[in-house]
């Protein structure tokens, strides 16, 4: 069965350029949570411990996401950005492998810089997300389907206004995919370590490491539960200079 949003068949039926498909595939038992915009939005976390490692996730489930996810704003609407998405299993074992690489990199530097796990939020939390964090290292190769976010170019020595239009312009995409994965019951984690490994990666994935950056690497899976609550956070007033810094 099709499940289509009453904008994409208004969309589809206009007879206007635009195609706004955003459609899952619910045969694999998949439906919409029936979440309102700001429940997807205050409830989207970072699953670690949750994913269901056991359940596949379609490949059409996949792209309904980046469907939505293409919808993102980027810069000059010029679309430079890509989606490796892989569900061999075998490739997966090997991203993992690297991403474990770079999460061991990553703890050297925090060991070096000597402060540890830096509380952030409710007492524990800190330790409580490390422990996490290290959970889906170790799973990672489990998780049915990863996902490299990627953008054209490289970054490296450019000056911050062409990082910010090109980190920008798939950046949201990418929040778009986990809004949208969101709201269907699957979940994912915004994970970054492997990036220490960038060229090993773009290596086992055959992308071409001199003309892509890669943004992130993103494990996806149906959720265990779909209940999820407002992430612990800064308070809003200590975030905002009003007129002035
Ligand atoms: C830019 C960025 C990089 C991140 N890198 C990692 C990572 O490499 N591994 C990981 O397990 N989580 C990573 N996270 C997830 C954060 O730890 C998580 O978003 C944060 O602790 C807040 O938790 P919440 O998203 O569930 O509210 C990253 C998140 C962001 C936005």
């Amino acid at each position: 069965m099709t499940v289509m949003t009453a904008d994409a068949r208004a969309a589809r039926g206009s007879g206007g350029r635009v195609s706004v498909a955003p459609m899952i595939q619910a045969g694999d038992g998949t439906e919409d949570l029936g979440l309102s915009a700001l429940d997807v939005l205050t409830t989207t976390r970072a699953v670690r411990r949750r994913l269901d490692l056991e359940r596949p996730v379609s490949r059409d489930l996949v792209l309904h996401g980046i469907e939505v996810a293409l919808q993102a704003p980027n810069a000059s609407n010029r679309q430079q950005l890509g989606w490796v998405v892989v569900d061999d299993p075998a490739v997966r074992a090997g991203m993992a492998d690297i991403y474990r690489c770079g999460m061991a990199i990553r703890s050297a530097q925090i060991a070096a810089e000597g402060h540890g796990r830096t509380p952030a939020g409710p007492s524990g939390a800190a330790s409580r997300m490390a422990d996490s964090a290290d959970h889906l290292a170790r799973h990672l190769h489990e998780v049915p389907v990863l996902v490299v976010a990627t953008i054209a170019g490289r970054l490296e020595g450019a000056d911050v206004a062409t990082q910010a239009a090109r980190w920008g312009s798939v950046l949201p995409a990418v929040w778009n995919f986990m809004l949208a994965m969101r709201r269907v019951g699957v979940g994912s984690a915004w994970t970054t370590v492997h990036l220490f490994e960038e060229r090993r990666m773009a290596d086992l994935l055959g992308i071409p490491y001199d003309e892509v950056t890669q943004a992130g690497l993103f494990p996806v899976a149906h959720t265990v539960g779909t209940a999820f609550r407002p992430g612990a956070r800064a308070d809003t007033e200590s975030t905002v200079h009003w007129n002035q810094w």
